[in-house]
Parts: C-alpha cells; structure tokens; sequence
C-alpha cells in the first residue's frame, strides 16, 4: 500500500527533457504516482514514446515538440497546457544545454547561449508556471542543477557550472519570493548519472568511470530512475515543508569532498 501523502491523483505535472533519461523517469514517476503530465522535448518521436508508455498506465499524456531554451516556444507551450488542463500543479525543469569549454578558450557568445538556455530561460518556464501556481495559491516547482552548481568541477564544465550555479541561486530567491504565497521551489544536484552522452564520453577515455567513481562512495554511477522517489517527494504533500532546497543526488559525492571528483588536474 503507498502512503497517501505521496498520492499525485489529480494533478497535472509538466516535465521538460521527457524524451529519455531523468526528464523521461520523472515523467513516469509522477503518472505512476497519479498525474496527468504535459511533457515536453526537442526529440519529437522520443516524447511521443514517452507519452504512450504513460498512456499504458491509465493517465493523460500530452507530448509537446518544444526548445526549452527558446522563449516563444515556452510561452507557447504553456498556452498550450492552459488549453489542455488548465492548470499546472507540478513544474519540473529538466533539459538544458551542456558543453565542455575551457574558460579561457570559450567563445562569449557561446556563453551567453548556454547561460540563455541553462537560467533565463529555465526563469521564464519558472515565470510561466510560477504565475498559474501563484494564482491558484499552490504548486511544487523543481528545478535541476548539478553538483557543479554547487562547487567547481575543473573539468571544462565552466559555462555549465556558472548556468547551473544561477540555477540553484534562482531556486532559493523564488522559493523566498513565493513559498509563503503556496508555491514551492526546490532544486535537485545530480552527479554522474548515465545517459548517452556520458555512455559515448567514457567509450572515448576509458578512464573516465573508474574517475568519476571515485568521487561517488555509494560505488555506482547514478540511473534515470534514481530520481524517481525524490522527484515524486518533492511534488507531493509529503514535502509540504520543503521549499528553497537545494538537493543532491549524487551518490555521497558532495559529502565526501564537498565538490566533483578527484582527478588529475585539467584532465
Ligand atoms: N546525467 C548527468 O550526469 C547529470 C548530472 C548533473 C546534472 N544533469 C542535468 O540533469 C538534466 C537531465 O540530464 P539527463 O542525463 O537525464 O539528460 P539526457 O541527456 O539523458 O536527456 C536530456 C533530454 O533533454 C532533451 N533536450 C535537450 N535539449 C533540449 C532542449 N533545448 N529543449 C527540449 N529538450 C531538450 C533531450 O532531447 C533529451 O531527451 C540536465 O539538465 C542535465 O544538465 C545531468
């Protein structure tokens, strides 16, 4: 029997990055748990999957083909979603761009992309949701950063850390800002979680996992699914206290040495 403080039955949960990975997982999570979901991704065919997988389990899934780093496509989804439901009570912001720069090679523009990407437009799908949950006096925002939001890696990730340091800056302002009027704002930090991009970077260094496991005590890479229970907390009544958290998930690695993974310098 589940606990009826973590039951999402008649809830609608937006979700960005659906097509596979965390987005996908958290997705299912919170249709599992109860809610219909609008989910959302640049992989059309990927977010439809996503959408019929839900669909199998008796809950309304509507798929969007969306830019999360473009405003207007924002805004427009969010039409959308007004049209659809008419109402938003979870937010999940999940995809974001992510590259590997040295800071003192990276182009400014190309900074100014993935800071665009990574936190203003991660603030303005918080803006859009945010107003529809402030209207309404409740609603559960979760935003994603990573360990590199919190401390510095050192490993070319410099755009990505500073973005995602605004990330879980902007969490604490918006939940300061709007927690006392119902709304609540968390952050979740993972560490090295599989995806394909990680699959393909470790395929080219061999060395990579064995690195990055080092800094994880829990003594495995982290899994889609790993985000399931905390996504599905964070949503719920269950964490009606919660608000201005900035969670990690990461497998005991900010723990252990408050910041990334030991390895050779520069690598
Ligand atoms: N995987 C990790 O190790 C890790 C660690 C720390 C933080 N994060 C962050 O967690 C989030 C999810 O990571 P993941 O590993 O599940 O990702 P993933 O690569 O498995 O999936 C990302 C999804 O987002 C979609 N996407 C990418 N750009 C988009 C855009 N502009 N608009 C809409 N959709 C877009 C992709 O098509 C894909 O379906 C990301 O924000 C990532 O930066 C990941």
């Amino acid at each position: 029997m589940t606990h009826p403080l973590f039951d999402l039955s008649g809830r609608v949960a937006l979700v960005s990055g659906a097509a596979q990975g965390m987005g996908r997982s958290m997705a299912i999570g919170f249709a599992e748990a109860g809610a219909d979901v609008m989910i959302c991704d640049i992989n059309e065919a990927g977010v439809k999957a996503t959408a019929e997988h839900i669909q199998t389990l008796g809950r309304r899934a509507v798929p969007v083909t969306c830019d999360i780093t473009n405003i207007e496509q924002i805004r427009a989804m969010f039409a959308q979603l007004d049209r659809e439901f008419g109402k938003i009570d979870i937010l999940a912001n999940v995809a974001g761009p992510a590259k590997l720069h040295k800071p003192e090679e990276i182009d400014l523009d190309e900074m100014g992309k993935i800071i665009h990407g990574l936190l203003i437009a991660r603030f303005c799908s918080c803006q859009e949701g945010g107003r529809r949950m402030l209207k309404a006096g409740k609603g559960s925002i979760i935003n994603f950063s990573s360990i590199g939001g919190v401390t510095a890696l050192g490993r070319g990730n410099f755009a990505y850390s500073v973005g995602m340091g605004g990330v879980a800056q902007m969490t604490r302002e918006l939940s300061t800002e709007w927690s006392g009027r119902g709304v609540r704002v968390n952050a979740i930090l993972p560490a090295q979680v599989i995806n394909p991009g990680l699959e393909e970077r470790m395929k080219v260094d061999p060395n990579l996992e064995a690195m990055f496991l080092r800094g994880i005590p829990i003594g495995r890479l982290g899994r889609p699914d790993d985000v399931k229970g905390l996504a599905i907390f964070l949503a719920s009544d269950a964490a009606a206290w919660i608000t201005g958290a900035i969670i990690p998930m990461d497998g005991g690695n900010l723990a252990q040495n408050a910041g990334g993974t030991p390895g050779p310098r520069n690598a």
